[in-house]
């Protein structure tokens, strides 16, 4: 496996962030920090709950399509963001040659990359353990797939960032294929970040579990509850953390001390949904011209492949 993370990048990724956001006013803590070996886990019993429908979605999309894409992509080569387990992403391998899964979290990545090798003999997996935001560069010429929705748990800047960085990766005429959870009703969107099970609130606590580990911080996760908004205006699920009393949280490894009131909410996630326009749009102004847009029947998710122009 290729390791972008090595030489404490993680480390210091994670002190920068840690401090940045703590000491920030309203607190807030950036996604990418959930994904520890349990973090990814989590996840995994989320995409299998009633309430949480876009992996059921995005995998009737790529069931019907997958044979389409890869046809339209012309690549044998696919490259995939924040790839996870890569279940769903299977559907999309057989015709390829080459497969490179790209995600921080390394316990998760290493187990995917030896089941597909078992299960795709001919296929050559090649691993990286990399950060998107960061190491974009450092990638070869061949699809780039961007599962799950993923997309929108950057904000509409880092959206920005993140696809000028890809885009000056790619050459014309080079496959984009980016799933996107689709805006609808807040109902169904809330429920599909706050289940009855609390999988989603153990996943949204573990971020204090990993920073306690990593950082040798004190959090009590538990004290914290798990806040699920739907922000009609921005059209995106926020994920918080609220402190169901006043806390004193000293993180040693850095040196610092925080502060919470009662009552008081840290944002660690945003995801934000989409229309096919704005999609469309975003991915024009960062130069991919989009070419097919293939969607559930009910139209609660969305794969969008573009070209690079
Ligand atoms: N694509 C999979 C997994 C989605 S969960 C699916 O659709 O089910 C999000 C994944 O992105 C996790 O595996 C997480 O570890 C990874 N991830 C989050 N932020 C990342 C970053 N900045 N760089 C690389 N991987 C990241
Ligand atoms: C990975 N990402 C697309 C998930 C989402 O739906 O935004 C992360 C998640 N957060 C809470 N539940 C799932």
């Amino acid at each position: 496996m290729i390791n972008h993370l090595d030489g404490g990048y993680l480390r210091q990724a994670l002190e920068r962030d840690v401090r940045t956001g703590l000491t920030s006013e309203p607190k807030w803590l950036p996604p990418k920090w959930f994904y520890d070996e349990v973090g990814s886990e989590l996840f995994s019993r989320i995409t299998r709950l009633d309430e949480y429908y876009p992996t059921r979605r995005e995998l009737t999309i790529l069931r019907s399509h997958a044979a389409d894409i890869v046809h339209r992509s012309g690549s044998d080569t696919l490259i995939e963001l924040g790839s996870g387990t890569s279940e769903k992403t299977a559907l999309l391998l057989p015709k390829m040659r080459v497969y490179m899964p790209v995600d921080v979290d390394a316990v998760t990545l290493r187990a995917s990359a030896r089941r597909l090798s078992a299960r795709f003999p001919r296929l050559a997996v090649q691993p990286v353990c990399a950060d998107f935001e960061r190491h974009l560069s450092l990638l070869p010429p061949g699809m780039v797939a961007f599962l799950g929705g993923t997309i929108g748990n950057l904000d509409p800047e880092a959206r920005e960032v993140f696809l000028n960085e890809l885009r000056s990766t790619r050459k014309p005429g080079d496959a984009f294929l980016l799933g996107a959870d689709l805006v609808k009703d807040r109902g169904r969107l809330i429920r599909a970040y706050d289940d009855a099970e609390g999988v989603t609130a153990a996943f949204n606590r573990n971020v204090l579990h990993v920073i306690n580990r990593e950082l040798n911080a004190d959090f009590v996760p538990d004290d914290f509850a798990h806040v699920a908004r739907y922000d009609e205006e921005n059209e995106w699920v926020e994920m918080r953390l609220r402190a169901t009393r006043p806390m004193r949280v000293h993180i040693r490894d850095l040196d610092l001390t925080v502060y919470f009131v009662r009552g008081e909410e840290m944002r660690t996630e945003i995801s934000a949904k989409f229309h096919r326009d704005g999609l469309a749009e975003e991915l024009a102004r960062a130069g991919f011209a989009l070419d097919r847009w293939y969607s559930d029947p009910g139209g609660d998710f969305a794969l969008a492949l573009s070209t690079a122009r």
